[in-house]
This record gives C-alpha cells, sequence and structure tokens, in this order.
C-alpha cells in the first residue's frame, strides 16, 4: 500500500537480538517458574523442553519462512501466499490474539515497572510474605495506579515502534538483550553462593517421575507457544524483516535454546534462593510479585539484587511487548494504509481500552466474570490455551498440506545455498504430522475436553 522500501532488521546480530527479546519476555520470569513450581520441578522442564523442540520450534522456523517469503504483515503474508483462500484469517486470528495479550501482559508489566520503584524505595523490603502480599494487594486494587501504570507501559513501547524497525526495534533489543544476561547472570551468582542453594538446585535439576501427568505435559505444551511467540503472527511478522541470506531454521534454534537458558537461569536465580531460606516454591503466579520480594529481603544486600531483578524483568517485557505491538501497527499501516505513526497511535488508544479490563480486573471489575473468569484471567486463558494452539495448528497444516515440500525446501535452504538437507526434511516431518497431532491434544485439554 505504500511505495516507500519496507522497513528491515538490518544485520544478522540484529535479527538475532529482535527475536530472542521477543521471545524472552515475562514467560520466563513470571510464568515459567511458576509454573515449574506448581507443576513437579525438573520433570516439568525436561518436558517443556520436548514440546518446545517438537511444536514451539517447528512453528516458529514455519510462520519466519512464510513472513520472509511475504514480505508483509501477518494476514498480508497469508493473502499472498494464498491469494483467494481463506487462510489469511489465520493471520486475522493472530492480529487479535495480539491484543488480547497485550491487553494482561502490559498489565503485568506496569506491576514490573510500579516493583523497579517499589525495590528502591525500600518499601518491599521484608521478609514477611504478609507484608510483600500487602504491599501486591494495594498496587491491584487500586484503580489508578492499575491504569496508569498500563499506560507508561504502553507510551514507552508506542515510542520505540514509531521509530520503526530498524531505528526503534532492533536497535533497542540489540542495546538491552547483553544487559539482560548480565543482570541475568549476577542474581544467579547470588543464588547459588547462599547456604543450602543445593536444594533448589536439586528441585529443578533432578527429575521426580512421579509428578508427570497428561496436565503437566499439556501445561508444557502451551508454554511453548507462548514464550517463543508462536502461533499469533508475530513471527510471521517478525520473520518479514528478516534477510534473505539469514539461515531461518538455525536463527530460531538459536533463539530457542536463549530463551531456554534465560528460563533455566530464571530458576536457578529464584529455586536456590527460596530454597534457602525456607519458601514454598509452588507459590502460583504471585511468585514474582510476594514471594520473590521477601526472598530478597532474607539475603544480604538483597535490596541491590531486588532492584536488579526487577530491572532485567522490565526489559524483558519490553523487547516481548514490542513484538505484540509491531504485529497490529504492521497491519494497519501495510493493509490499511495508515502512517506508521498513525497505526500505532490507533493501536495504543485500543489497547487503553481492552486492556484497562485487564488492568481493573482486581478492583472495580473484581466482580465481572465472564465465562467464570476476570477479564485478565479470561485473556490469559483464551490466547494461551485456545487461540495460539489454533493459530501454531493452522501454520503447520498450512506449511505440510498446502504450501508442500519442495516450496520449503527452496525457502529453508536459501535456494539451495544452505546445505541443510536433513534438518528441512525432519522439519518438515514434524511439521506435516508430529506437531499437529500434538496441537490437538493441547487443544482439547486447553477447552477441558481431555
Ligand atoms: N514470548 C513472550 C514471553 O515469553 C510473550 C509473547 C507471546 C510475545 C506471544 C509475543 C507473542 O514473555
Amino acid at each position: 500500500m505504500n511505495n516507500t522500501k519496507r522497513d528491515s532488521f538490518t544485520t544478522g546480530i540484529g535479527v538475532i537480538a529482535a527475536t530472542l527479546g521477543s521471545a524472552i519476555g515475562l514467560g520466563n520470569i513470571w510464568k515459567f517458574p511458576s509454573l515449574v513450581g506448581s507443576n513437579g520441578g525438573a520433570v516439568f522442564i525436561l518436558v517443556y523442553l520436548v514440546s518446545t523442540l517438537l511444536v514451539g520450534l517447528p512453528v516458529m522456523v514455519s510462520e519466519i519462512m512464510l513472513g520472509r517469503k511475504a514480505k508483509a504483515d501477518a494476514i498480508g503474508t497469508l493473502k499472498k501466499l494464498a491469494p483467494n483462500k481463506p487462510w489469511w484469517l489465520v493471520g486475522a486470528a493472530g492480529v487479535l490474539s495480539a491484543f488480547l495479550i497485550m491487553a494482561f501482559y502490559t498489565e503485568v508489566a506496569g506491576w514490573v515497572f510500579a516493583y523497579v520503584i517499589k525495590s528502591v524505595s525500600g518499601s518491599l523490603l521484608s521478609t514477611d510474605p504478609q507484608v510483600t502480599t500487602a504491599a501486591f494487594s494495594q498496587l491491584i486494587a487500586d484503580p489508578m495506579q492499575s491504569l496508569i501504570w498500563q499506560w507508561i507501559v504502553l507510551l514507552l513501547i508506542g515510542f520505540i515502534i514509531i521509530l520503526g524497525v530498524s531505528k526503534g526495534i532492533e536497535a533497542t533489543t540489540k542495546r538491552l538483550m547483553p544487559i539482560l544476561f548480565g543482570i541475568l547472570l549476577v542474581v544467579c551468582v547470588r543464588s547459588l553462593t547462599l547456604p543450602g542453594a543445593g536444594e533448589g538446585l536439586a528441585f529443578l535439576f533432578n527429575p521426580d517421575f512421579s509428578k508427570l501427568s497428561a496436565s503437566v505435559i499439556l501445561v508444557a505444551l502451551g508454554l511453548s507457544f507462548f514464550k517463543l511467540s508462536v502461533g499469533m503472527g508475530t513471527m510471521i511478522t517478525y520473520g518479514s524483516y528478516f534477510r534473505d541470506d539469514q539461515d531461518v531454521p538455525f536463527t530460531a534454534g538459536r533463539v530457542m535454546l536463549g530463551d531456554l537458558l534465560v528460563s533455566i537461569l530464571a530458576g536457578i536465580a529464584i529455586f536456590p534462593a527460596a530454597f534457602a531460606f525456607g519458601f514454598e516454591p509452588s507459590a502460583g503466579p504471585s511468585l514474582l510479585f510476594i514471594t520473590i520480594p521477601a526472598i530478597f529481603a532474607s539475603m544480604p544486600f538483597g535490596q541491590v539484587f531486588m532492584v536488579l531483578f526487577f530491572i532485567l524483568a522490565s526489559i524483558a517485557a519490553t523487547g516481548a511487548m514490542l513484538s505484540l505491538l509491531e504485529v497490529p501497527v504492521a497491519y494497519l499501516n501495510e493493509q490499511i494504509g495508515l502512517k506508521r505513526w498513525q497505526a500505532t497511535v490507533v493501536t495504543l488508544i485500543l489497547l487503553a481500552l481492552i486492556g484497562s479490563t485487564a488492568a481493573l480486573s482486581s478492583s472495580v471489575l473484581a466482580n465481572i466474570k465472564p465465562f467464570g473468569m476476570t477479564f485478565f484471567d479470561l485473556y490469559d486463558f483464551a490466547t494461551s490455551n485456545i487461540l495460539l494452539p489454533l493459530g501454531g495448528l493452522f501454520i503447520c497444516i498450512f506449511v505440510g498440506w498446502v504450501f508442500g515440500f519442495n516450496k520449503v525446501e527452496e525457502l529453508l535452504s536459501n535456494s539451495g545455498t544452505l546445505k541443510n538437507g536433513p534438518v528441512i526434511k525432519a522439519f518438515f516431518f514434524v511439521v506435516k504430522f508430529i506437531a499437529p497431532i500434538l496441537i490437538v491434544l493441547i487443544l482439547l485439554n486447553g477447552l477441558k475436553i481431555i
């Protein structure tokens, strides 16, 4: 729709930084540790690893491949690759998912930003979980504070998105990712050098197979979608900014490993310390805001590490939100013809509206429960358990059964330049047969049918 040259990522490092920035997020720091805690520790990590390899990664390679081929937004990509067919609806569902994820994600990010300030001020510095619970409740039960933190988050990422793909997303993530790894390592060393840390390591790395159950497997599969930002058009959109000489399977594999490393390191930052001070590991999503401050308050120089930890979480959330916001912005820009800044402003306004229902779901809207859930929980449930798996399923069917092997081989070998035949064959087999079956299982579980 617009004739100016399409913006894209400019360097190989930039591609990795942006894509890794999308994958790494609150999923690693808020969801992963709490799910590890409540699903039996090491055995969950093992199952998550297998589901990431068999489902998350193949869908990621597929999406990047399609986006890079079409050089368009999520809807435009499927319109181009399957003209006059309804496949574009998969892209449309992706744009919808991006909105719904952003609605609750920006709120959690808002709490994380607020916690940076609170940990600097020392108001979270208590070893008593009752005190940290009260601090958290006071934040989320205050409608004005909840809304304002969400707006601050929206304005920050909106500003970066308006700067563009290379000058905004790529430049920001390239700076932030090394800082993120640096902070994470510092916090890990602190946790590991506490007396009694060994028990936490055993919980993370010594699987107890009696904890394995169907629900553990299915929760792990759902998490692998959310973690790798797949099933909703993010990786299609980012793929469209990839360079043509980029090795897609290799890049996606590195991003998957980098993301896994961050999840494990987040576990190492939290569990040894939790065990050292006698905290319950299976605390659920409140782990980040209630248990973690109390853990840090228990250790020498704890305030410094608490501040670092919440800065780390803010950085992680920012890279992920940039990729979420880019999905509707690219769509409005390329398909509807709005200028980039207009597309961003329209999206931010819509997000502030939809997001407010999530932001207020612990205060004024706490008693409104469509489908028995608050708006916040509903958006999380509907995306992780239904929309992302559905999106991923259709992407696999499209690539495996409509697109076909010859086109996949051409695209993933960069027209024969890369000698990665066996990788492509293995990938195609998984995408055509294994991943769709596994995804159907997640879906049925998500809908509580099995
Ligand atoms: N992968 C991000 C995280 O783990 C979340 C995300 C999901 C980002 C879907 C983009 C798309 O926090």
